[in-house]
């Protein structure tokens, strides 16, 4: 059952001038954990705090459990949300801070004191219990944050960039934490981050969103091994994936990619999901998915180029090298020697090409 329905959400600031979430259709389903993911300014803030109920929708739909929510005052919502900025009462301490929307809600003393205690030791900052929230951290504000939203009950948690000032021990120890919080009590998370490794690690299910649109909803393995377009393919994977501008060319079924001045094919016409109108192509390949011989090989649908630069990170070694405008990297095998200027032959299997066509979208 789908705990967030929203449908054809559109809002817009400054009179319409910025379109800040574009017709997003999202459903997140009863204790998922899903992530919003998307570079900044996308509107990953903005609908998740037009869920919250602090920005109101131009046009659409949005039910929490079934029920309409777009004409409840935010408080009539049964969601927890933390705010991307810092957002702690600073007439109150720490204790007081956490303790809050458990007193609002006239929790008794001793179980408030016992959930503040529980979410001060995971978050790290018990030491801090009785602090002025003026002096904290960064980092310890927005453990302070975490902590006043995960003492609540709520049908859906809103987390907008939770992590964004700890480092990146606590960070490791906080996803952790969140996860397992997760798992043990199944509450229904919608997260928000523009950290693809973060987005990749929580996500159950991920929404990649980008210029107020979402692009494209799976889980990790999906998104990244099957892209619906070229923004997701570029966006998602580490190092990114490799591009190389094309021409198409029909010849009977069979379907050969011009690329520099070599030819890449066939390929079937029923391997493609369409034929775009324009021949103009993008090829697509990660750069664990390129194959690399060293020296010259000859052989049909083999590339030749030359090392400009290898790059071992300690665990992996890529190289980098050109193919007509196109700067590629490749993952190497680290037990062989890899140096600048060396000729290397490339190539990929048919199942590893994505192609994409002149406005982005995804034809194989
Ligand atoms: N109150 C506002 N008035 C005018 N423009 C706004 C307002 N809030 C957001 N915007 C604009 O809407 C767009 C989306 O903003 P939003 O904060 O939702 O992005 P975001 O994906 O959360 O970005 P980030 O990752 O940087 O937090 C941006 O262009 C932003 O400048
Ligand atoms: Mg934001």
């Amino acid at each position: 059952m789908s705990i967030l329905e929203a449908k054809q959400i559109t809002t817009t600031f400054e009179k319409g001038k910025v379109v800040a979430n574009d017709n997003v259709n999202l459903n997140i389903e009863d204790g998922e954990f899903f992530v919003l993911l998307g570079p900044s300014g996308c509107g990953k803030s903005t609908f998740l705090r037009s869920v919250a109920g602090l920005e109101k929708p131009d046009s659409g739909e949005m039910k929490l459990k079934g029920e309409d929510i777009l004409d409840k005052e935010p408080a009539e919502r049964d969601v927890a949300m933390m705010f991307q900025k810092v957002t702690l009462y600073p007439n109150m301490n720490v204790y007081d801070n956490i303790a809050f929307p458990l007193k609002i809600k006239g929790v008794d003393k001793d179980k408030i004191e016992n959930e503040v205690n529980k979410v001060l030791d995971f978050t790290q900052i018990p030491e801090k219990k009785y602090s002025n929230v003026k002096n904290l951290s960064g980092g310890e504000a927005q453990r302070a944050m975490i902590a006043r939203v995960l003492v609540q009950d709520p049908q859906l948690f809103l987390l907008d960039e939770p992590f964004s000032s700890l480092d990146h021990q606590l960070r490791v120890h906080m996803r952790k934490e969140i996860l397992k919080i997760h798992k043990k009590t199944g509450v229904t998370i919608l997260f928000v981050t523009h950290n693809q490794e973060e987005a990749m690690r929580l996500g159950e299910r991920i929404g990649i969103m980008n210029d107020g649109r979402v692009e494209q909803v799976g889980t990790p393995k999906e998104i990244l091994r099957e892209p619906k377009n070229k923004f997701v393919a570029q966006f998602i994977g580490h190092p990114q994936i490799n591009f190389i501008e094309g021409e198409m060319s029909t010849k009977e079924d069979k379907i050969f990619l011009q690329i520099d001045d070599k030819s890449y094919g066939p390929l079937e016409k029923d391997e493609l999901n369409r034929i775009p109108e324009s021949e103009k192509v993008t090829l697509g390949i990660r750069p664990e998915k390129l194959k690399i011989k060293k020296g010259k090989v000859k052989g049909e649908n083999k590339f030749t180029s030359e090392i400009e630069l290898v790059e071992d990170t300690g665990k992996d070694v890529y190289i980098n090298f050109s193919f007509g405008d196109a700067s590629l990297q490749a993952e190497v095998p680290e037990t062989e020697e890899w140096k600048m200027g060396e000729e290397i032959t490339f190539f990929f299997d048919k199942r590893d090409l994505r192609l994409f066509d002149e406005n982005g979208a995804r034809i194989k």
